[in-house]
């Protein structure tokens, strides 16, 4: 239960491994277009955007956007976490103005300091990040782009952690750009970022472009295209297996559609953090913010190397906490991608279990109070 790669499905990473299949095959044709199709699904984008996947990763998808982006312009990146702070890290490569607002670890920045920035200067656009991976925070996307909509040219959201398991509605609620990587909540195989791209977005592209070369979107959306259209062509070699495992995924969420699987994520994690509350244990995200994909539990006063050693012994692995502010004390969960009630149960009792070993005293009965909030819960 690492916060990516995520829970694993069989039928979806094995859906990967094929007999060697060209990028100029039917097959692949066939399994870009239902990826793209099922891409703009599972971020409520209309058909009026244009979804990509480039290989590589959630980085190269946020270094991507940079092709939208005009020379000098100016940038508000609304950072929660390590996650927010690479906004940062990739635009300070670019001729463009940033400016960033930071929050406490567990914490968001708040709509009225947004409110305020985007007021009081003019920004072209809007960076931020759905759910932050380093502390397991929910932003409120569709408030922020209610807030900045009128303010700003292009509203693009970091997904990575959250696509497929919280809901994103990129149409309805005027976001520009929606990006994520193939293997967080999609739980599909690594090698993939996508995004999503609205018609205003797109025709930025006519403009001169600061972006390098690879991740140039403008080297790609034609290519997008031919693939909805039932075509095919080359512009750098995709990554064909994943590309496979992404058409699987894409599948299966549409079989349990998008609304259950979100349903399930949330359930799952209500499940999770109430056997962690049981144990007396602390979440690092305030109560108000806390996602379905990722929680960062705190635990004073034991080696947390050591305890996840023990628990990947145990045959569960769990994410090292990154948020400097906290580094040595929590550790990230993931549940996203293929999680299941059992995931919930077995992942508390490893962590109870290799916490008493240690000398933690935390009680036990934390997968009974999952079980409670399971058992009101008949839909999945
Ligand atoms: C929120 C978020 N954004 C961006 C990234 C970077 O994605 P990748 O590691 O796929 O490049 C991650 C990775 O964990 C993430 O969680």
């Amino acid at each position: 239960m690492h916060v990516g790669p995520s829970i694993g499905n069989y039928d979806v990473l094995s859906a990967a491994v094929q007999p060697n299949i060209g990028f100029a095959s039917p097959e692949f044709n066939s399994a870009m277009k239902s990826s793209l199709e099922g891409l703009r699904y599972i971020t409520g984008a209309a058909d009026s955007y244009t979804p990509f996947i480039l290989p590589g990763s959630g980085t190269v998808a946020m270094e991507s956007v940079m092709s939208f982006i005009p020379r000098n312009s100016r940038i508000l990146v609304v950072s929660n976490g390590v996650f927010g702070d690479r906004w940062e890290a990739i635009m300070s490569r670019y001729p463009v103005a940033i400016k960033v607002l930071k929050a406490e670890a567990g914490k968001s920045v708040s709509l009225e300091d947004i409110d305020h920035e985007v007021s009081s200067r003019r920004y072209f656009a809007v960076a931020m990040t759905q759910v932050e991976t380093s502390t397991g925070v929910k932003l409120d996307v569709e408030s922020v782009a209610k807030t900045v909509r009128n303010k700003v040219d292009l509203i693009i959201v970091d997904g990575v952690a959250s696509i497929g398991g919280e809901n994103m509605q990129a149409a309805r609620w005027g976001i520009d750009v929606v990006l994520t990587a193939s293997q967080k909540a999609l739980g599909a195989q690594a090698g993939a970022g996508l995004l999503v791209a609205s018609r205003s977005a797109i025709e930025k592209l006519r403009e001169e472009s600061i972006s390098g070369y690879f991740a140039d979107l403008r080297n790609w959306s034609d290519l997008m295209n031919k693939f909805l259209a039932g075509g095919g062509g080359y512009f750098a070699t995709p990554p064909i297996g994943t590309v496979f495992s992404i058409q699987k995924s894409m599948a299966l969420i549409r079989s349990e559609t998008i609304e259950a699987r979100i349903k399930r994520h949330e359930i799952c994690s209500q499940a999770f953090r109430a056997g962690i509350s049981h144990m007396g244990l602390e979440i690092l995200a305030s109560e108000k913010l806390r996602s379905n994909t990722v929680t960062g539990v705190i635990v004073d006063g034991i080696d947390i190397p050591d305890f996840l050693q023990r628990c990947m012994k145990k045959g569960v692995e769990f994410g090292a906490g990154v948020h400097p502010a906290f580094r040595d004390r929590y550790f990230r969960v993931g549940h996203m991608g293929w999680v299941k009630p059992e995931h919930i149960i077995t992942a508390l009792n490893v962590i109870e279990s290799s916490l008493e070993e240690i000398g933690k005293e935390v009680g036990h009965g934390s997968a009974l109070a999952a079980e409670e909030v399971f058992s009101k819960h008949h839909e999945i």
